[in-house]
């Protein structure tokens, strides 16, 4: 028996569906080898033996998912926030990204960053580097020792971005991006890497060619961007005037789901040729409602995808985003939803808790394998929340706990963290 088979005692929520909030009082959670057996009103007797964590009263849940965000944007976060997307990328974030050729510098702001990541309520996220090799490495190697599970992307961009942050040509950023696969596929435990082409501005015909052939020879995923900001939109259709819709700017070098297991953040301006051919090729959704406020881009018509049957997560988007605590993202995905249809299409309803825990949890989970739930079967992330640091004279059923945690709580209420079973702290 290894230290991956425990009882966990407590309070847990989990949520098998969209549409299914799973509260269990005062309960136990058999892990066995790192995965689920199931939430129970006693302990099975055949678990009797097994060694018992009691969380108390505190409230349990699976780890979060944050599928999308940026490391080097950590250091700036909630700074620089009056512009929109292409204002920002050329004044705040080009500049900032370009220190990470420093691999000085750059310990110093990712080990910032990891060290944040670990104490936040996310077990799991996907994530954007630099297009500098060495300090993605650096990236890899702290978040490895963080526990956390993770996909790291060396960023690709050839073309439209400054001097100073591009790669110089198609046959250099392929080769520099071949070494780094063939450096990292194997080397880890926790963390693998994840073809990152910026998003369509920034990368030429002859680029996204080479990196579908990379693609293909490591059978790797891929994460971008789509269609965040209108001002993006009309750009992608210049730069592209062969393709209908933004989406077959990828889908044209076949790095748009299928056998490319791919993220898109953000699918604020989606049409609804896109958002078919998201659905027929399994393209997961990161939804950043953070990131959407700040840089004014818009509100993503999530009930849309969700209704359409597309797979959702949430992301950070740090630093579109500035909070990495994905409580923020849950809670402001439900504001905005209400905001749109309110004053936007009615006929969309606002997300609620339960859908907005489901995409925090096994909705993103599930481009991991089976995570983000405590049914049977499901590698065990969890996190520990102490709720009495806020407190109230009223007592609340789980649910209420749980509502309360989305709106106020962050990583001062995590009181303790299990990623594939292994405890983190
Ligand atoms: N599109 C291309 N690059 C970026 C970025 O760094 N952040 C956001 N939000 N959108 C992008
Ligand atoms: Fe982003």
């Amino acid at each position: 028996m290894d230290n991956r088979t425990f009882i966990l005692k407590g309070n847990f929520c989990y949520t098998p569906s969209a549409d299914t909030l799973v509260t269990r009082e005062n309960s136990y959670l058999i892990c066995e080898d790192g995965i689920s057996r199931g939430i129970f009103p006693e302990i099975p007797e055949k678990y009797k033996d097994l060694p018992l964590m009691d969380c108390r009263d505190q409230v349990i849940i699976p780890g979060l998912v944050d599928l999308h965000l940026h490391a080097p944007q950590f250091a700036f976060r909630s700074v620089g926030m009056d512009m929109e997307l292409l204002e920002w990328l050329e004044q705040v974030a080009f500049p900032q990204e370009a220190r990470y050729q420093d691999p000085e510098y750059a310990r110093t702001a990712y080990s910032i960053f990891a060290q944040a990541m670990k104490k936040s309520p996310t077990t799991r996220a996907s994530m954007f580097a630099t297009l500098h090799p060495e300090t993605t490495i650096l990236l890899m190697e702290l978040m490895e020792e963080t526990g956390l599970k993770t996909y790291v992307g060396k960023v690709n961009m050839d073309r439209n971005s400054p001097d100073y942050l591009r790669e110089k040509t198609p046959l250099e950023a392929e080769k520099d991006t071949r070494n780094w696969v063939e450096n990292t596929l194997h080397k880890y435990r926790n963390v693998r890497p994840i073809l990152t082409p910026r998003f369509t501005p920034s990368c030429t015909d002859d680029l996204m060619k080479r990196l579908s052939q990379i693609q293909k020879d490591y059978q790797l995923p891929l994460q971008s961007h789509l269609s965040e900001n209108l001002g993006e939109i009309e750009w992608v259709k210049e730069l592209c005037p062969n393709t209908r819709f933004y989406g077959e700017a990828y889908a044209q070098f076949d790095l748009f789901g299928l056998d490319c297991p791919t993220i898109m953040a953000h699918c604020v301006h989606s049409s609804p040729e896109e958002i078919a051919l998201m659905k027929e090729n399994g393209v997961y959704v990161a939804h950043c409602p953070q990131s959407n406020t700040n840089l004014a881009s818009g509100i993503a018509p999530v009930r849309k995808y969700l209704d359409a049957g597309l797979s959702v997560g949430l992301g950070s988007d740090i630093a579109g985003g500035y909070s990495e605590c994905l409580f923020r993202a849950m809670a402001e995905a439900i504001q905005v939803s209400k905001l749109r249809w309110r004053l936007v299409d009615d006929s969309l309803q606002p997300l609620n808790l339960t859908e907005v825990f489901y995409m925090a949890t096994k909705g993103g989970g599930s481009f991991f394998g089976k995570t983000g739930s405590f049914e049977e079967g499901y590698e065990l992330d969890a996190v520990i929340l102490n709720d009495s640091t806020l407190p109230t004279p009223l007592s609340f059923p789980l649910k209420e706990r749980l509502e309360r945690l989305v709106y106020m709580g962050d990583d001062r209420n995590v009181s303790g963290k299990f990623v594939s079973g292994t405890q983190i702290f």
